[in-house]
């Protein structure tokens, strides 16, 4: 959820920082960049909302072990044998939080899963897979693509339509919260850099998901205490998937952001088509996990092809594969020859609507990584 909830301002710079706060945290670090510190035991972790200054950075299994049997004996204790309501996106922290709760307290724990339209292919399924079949949650799925896409149809504007999907995204959510009975938790996915910044004056710290006043809820945050790094090997001992707990950032929009201008439904199919190939050729040939993120984008025009002899018109995929550490300045990862030649053949024959591949060689800046 957190992404969703943080909007572009027009301030460059404030927006930079921003960002710069938020990834420098998301994303994997060698664990030589990591603090030693030393993991507090359960007497020293009385304040639960703040990370002891000796907390040693988790890095392995056992120190994984360690705090997931720590955090399943206090949210006992807090939560008892009332119900807790969890937004799962299928994002690391939302997935390593729902994992944490079942653990702890099964069913009591209801998930909701909201499909706005914009994620990426597979996604929804993986979420129903991993945490209905394979962990037995308590998982509400909602097929909201509908009322997003309706939403969107015919806006431009880079900035509304962050705003709808970050105001519809909560109305959903209300909506599912208060068909319940008997809740009285909300969990959430918050993580310490999320406290950080908003300390800092960086970003407003989005508690209780910014939901309506009459959903007062008390909050359980099993990560709040964890840096991203952290959250994934939690993550990797409570059972979940490399994929799930390793992914590449995707930003809260999702895939609207990647089909710039207003959406509509055959366009967004043609992003999500080609982001699967791609994701599918990076993982073939070993880029996976090694190149920070790529993606693909659907530009909204159209240009001359010709397929078995006939004219087309139809529109470009661009692919966008880069490198940073900081999302401040980004690098452009230049492809093999042969791959970028299979991409094309791919791409071009398997997407509907697609007849022509450009691959984007700028780096940040001048560009930004995404296209909105
Ligand atoms: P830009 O495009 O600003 O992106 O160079 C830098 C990083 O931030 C991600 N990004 C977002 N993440 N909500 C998010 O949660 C957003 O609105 C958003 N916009 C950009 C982007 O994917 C990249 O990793």
């Amino acid at each position: 959820m957190r992404g969703i909830f943080y909007a572009r301002t027009g301030d460059v710079f404030a927006r930079e920082c921003l960002r710069h706060m938020w990834l420098q945290n998301s994303y994997p670090r060698p664990l030589s960049q990591t603090s030693k510190l030393c993991f507090g035991r359960r007497k020293r972790m009385d304040n639960r909302n703040v990370r002891p200054e000796d907390m040693e950075r988790i890095t392995t299994p056992a120190l994984a072990k360690a705090f997931i049997e720590d955090q399943i004996a206090y949210i006992k204790e807090q939560v008892g044998d009332k119900k807790v309501l969890l937004a799962l996106s299928g994002g690391v922290d939302s997935s390593v939080v729902a994992a944490m709760l079942i653990k702890a307290i099964g069913d009591q724990l209801v998930c909701v899963h909201v499909n706005h339209g914009l994620l990426r292919k597979g996604e929804p399924e993986q979420v129903i897979k991993v945490f209905r079949e394979e962990l037995g949650a308590n998982l509400i799925y909602v097929d909201a693509v509908d009322r997003f896409l309706d939403k969107l149809a015919g806006v431009t504007d880079p900035e509304e339509k962050r705003h709808i999907i970050g105001s519809e995204f909560i109305e959903v959510f209300a909506e599912e919260a208060r068909k319940l009975d008997g809740i009285e938790f909300l969990a959430q996915g918050t993580i310490w850099p999320d406290i950080l910044e908003s300390e800092a004056g960086i970003k407003a710290h989005h508690n209780a998901g910014g939901l309506p006043e009459d959903l007062k809820f008390e909050l359980v945050e099993p990560v709040r205490i964890l840096f991203k790094d952290e959250v994934r090997i939690v993550g990797k001992e409570l059972g979940l998937p490399d994929n799930m707990v390793y992914r590449q950032p995707f930003p809260g929009p999702g895939l609207g952001v990647r089909c710039p201008g207003a959406i509509t439904r055959d366009r967004l199919e043609a992003v999500r088509e080609s982001d699967a190939i791609l994701r599918e050729e990076f993982a073939k040939n070993g880029l996976e996990g090694k190149v920070w993120q790529y993606f693909t984008v659907v530009p909204d025009f159209k240009s001359t092809g010709v397929t078995d002899g006939k004219r087309t018109f139809n529109w470009p995929c661009i692919i966008r594969a880069i490198n940073t550490t900081d999302v401040m300045e980004v690098t452009v990862e230049h492809l093999p020859a042969e791959l970028i030649d299979h991409l094309v053949n791919r791409i071009t024959t398997e997407v509907a609507g697609i007849n022509r591949v450009l691959i984007d060689y700028t780096p940040k800046p001048p560009a930004t990584v995404e296209y909105e």
